[in-house]
């Protein structure tokens, strides 16, 4: 629909600029794409246009969560010691249930509903091992309207019988599947590879997957260095390779179009590999802490130009908002300087957090000309936020300052402050 939205306009610039008008105006095509934004009134410019006024209303561009399972939607909250502990008793037993079809569907159309109710226009996801599950989550992002990245998880060893696959099959399976959705609804959704990681893929079925990237231009994505005790199982597991990252590399998985989960315990070697192969990262540091696996260096990574953007990983994180993983990432880099008193590392701000949960992530996404902020040309995800429910005490002069109100939607927000979401300039919430 032609439309004009007047609100507050915020939006990133860049890790430390933010772009604000206390006033403006957003115009939005038919297409869904901006076509402008002022803070002159464009109403007599656009005729047409149906008019939106949203008042002291916050227009922010929509959350990217770059990292997150949809099987484990159930599961958040339910902490049990460490990662392997809680793949075995945990997430395993609950992901081997969507190989029924009923199970796979009620929790597909609830999992991008909640996502969009917090915020998020678009979800890097991993779904389970099987095809028809991840058909129908495909299938549920389709309906729900979501910007979305989706791929079905792939393994063949190291795992329990029952979620064992067979090599040449997960290949064949995820092919078909890049073959049904990979572009759909002109890009909207895309298929991305999802080997679980090196721990239960062979390296043959890591070949297969860089081959399989290659042939059809698609992503990938993966969990790297998350934890100790998984770096010594894979010591164990690949005792000819000379770290984690060079197992990625040499299997050719590691590309612009990688996304890396964690990696929080990289040496120089692997960091460079990562730089020169143009890998992303996924900085996930509600789950790095729930599940007790470490605290990812943030800004040693972030100054070697790394590009990072932020992920849920629901549910080794316990909140599928983007707010809780901003303030998260905030909190954590301050600990790590508390920590670290000789290093110096300076803490995230609350203007690079709204960076890394939305330009950040569609940059990791490659998707920073289409998404991730309100600019002309761009398509229209964004959100409607009254940010004034957390404004108690009426206090206007506290909240008359930009970075003011940013620190509160970040610490204080959660989706209630959300009224409304869209995606493409089509409202989905
Ligand atoms: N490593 C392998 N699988 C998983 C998973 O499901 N969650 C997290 N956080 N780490 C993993
Ligand atoms: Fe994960």
């Amino acid at each position: 629909m032609n439309s004009i939205f007047k609100g507050k306009i915020l939006s990133p610039i860049s890790k430390s600029k933010i772009f604000f008008l206390n006033l403006g105006y957003l115009v939005i095509s038919e297409k869904g794409k901006i076509l402008e934004i002022s803070k002159n009134n464009l109403r007599n410019k656009y005729k047409n246009f149906l008019f939106f006024d949203f008042f002291d209303k916050i227009l922010c561009p929509g959350f990217i969560d770059i990292h997150n399972h949809l099987p484990q939607l159930p599961l958040i909250g339910i902490s049990s010691s460490t990662l392997f502990t809680w793949l075995n008793r945990i997430v395993f037993p609950y992901e081997e249930k969507f190989g029924y079809k009923e199970f796979a569907q009620k929790y597909s159309g609830i999992f991008f509903h909640k996502l969009l109710k917090n915020g998020t226009t678009t979800t890097s996801t991993y779904v389970t091992i099987h095809k028809e599950a991840t058909d129908i989550a495909f299938k549920s992002a389709k309906e729900s309207g979501i910007r979305a990245f989706i791929g079905k998880v792939m393994m063949d060893r190291e795992v329990p019988e029952n979620m064992l696959e067979n090599t040449q099959r997960s290949l064949q399976d995820s092919k078909e599947l890049i073959e049904k959705w990979d572009g759909y609804d002109e890009g909207r959704l895309r298929y991305v590879l999802t080997p679980r990681f090196a721990v239960s893929c062979s390296f043959p079925m890591l070949k297969g997957i860089g081959e399989l990237a290659k042939k059809y231009n698609v992503y990938i994505q993966s969990h790297l260095a998350e934890s100790k005790s998984e770096i010594e199982l894979i010591q164990k597991l690949y005792p000819e390779f000379e770290n984690y990252t060079e197992i990625y590399y040499r299997a050719g998985i590691l590309s612009e179009k990688t996304i890396m989960a964690h990696c929080i315990y990289l040496d120089k070697k692997e960091i460079k590999t990562l730089q020169n192969t143009g890998t992303k990262i996924s900085h996930c540091p509600t789950a790095n802490r729930f599940l007790s696996s470490g605290i990812m260096p943030y800004r040693k990574l972030e100054e070697t130009g790394l590009t990072i953007g932020l992920g849920t990983d629901v549910a080794g994180g316990y909140s599928l908002s983007m707010f809780n993983e901003m303030k998260e990432a905030i909190e954590t880099s301050k600990t790590i300087n508390f920590m670290n008193p000789k290093e110096q590392y300076k803490p995230i701000t609350v203007e690079e957090a709204f960076y890394l949960a939305t330009l950040g992530g569609a940059t990791a996404l490659s998707i920073e000309n289409e998404t991730g902020s309100l600019e002309k040309g761009k398509s229209a995800d964004f959100l409607v936020v009254d940010y004034q429910k957390l404004n108690d005490f009426k206090d206007n002069d506290i909240l008359s300052e930009v970075k003011n109100i940013l620190s509160k939607m970040i610490y204080c927000g959660d989706e209630r402050i959300i009224e409304q979401v869209y995606v493409r300039g089509k409202r989905v919430v």
